[in-house]
């Protein structure tokens, strides 16, 4: 079994979004919320964990949206989560992504995309760290 590092971006949180997305993750069989944090994000968690992204054209302004207002940190265990949570987030434009997912129900503009979740075993771990410290 996986866990994975799910955000609820600032977008989400705004447009009162939250019980929405959790429930379509809630409902999933055999998947547990194990840990969930209403939290602004710092400049330096940002960096961390979009660090990847530096130096390309979008990453100022992604940072600068995703510290615009809170968002929701959660933690999901279970069967296959992290692939799972991206299936059900659908891509990362989401007029590219279906009717049914996420961001093709609710979105718009490739920046506020909704929801953030580990694409990788190896990314989820360091996630997982960086917003969850304390997680055995
Ligand atoms: P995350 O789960 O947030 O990491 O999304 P992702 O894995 O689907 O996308 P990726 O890691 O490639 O990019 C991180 C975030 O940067 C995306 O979710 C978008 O919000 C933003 N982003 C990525 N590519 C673009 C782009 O080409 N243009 C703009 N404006 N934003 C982008
Ligand atoms: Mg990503």
């Amino acid at each position: 079994t996986q866990r994975t590092l799910v955000l609820l971006k600032p977008d989400a949180v705004r447009r009162g979004l939250i019980g929405e997305i959790i429930g379509r993750i809630e409902r999933k069989a055999n998947w547990t919320i194990s840990a969930l944090e209403l939290r602004s994000l710092d400049q330096d968690t940002l960096e961390a964990h979009y660090g990847e992204h530096k130096g390309k054209p979008f990453y100022e302004p992604l940072v600068a949206f995703m510290s615009s207002g809170p968002i929701v940190a959660l933690v999901v265990e279970g069967e296959r989560v992290i692939e799972g949570v991206r299936q059900l987030a659908g891509p990362t434009d989401p007029i590219a992504a279906q009717p049914g997912s996420i961001r093709g129900d609710f979105g718009t503009i490739v920046r506020e995309n909704l929801i953030h979740a580990s694409d990788s075993e190896e990314s989820a771990e360091r996630e997982l760290k960086l917003f969850f410290p304390g997680l055995v």
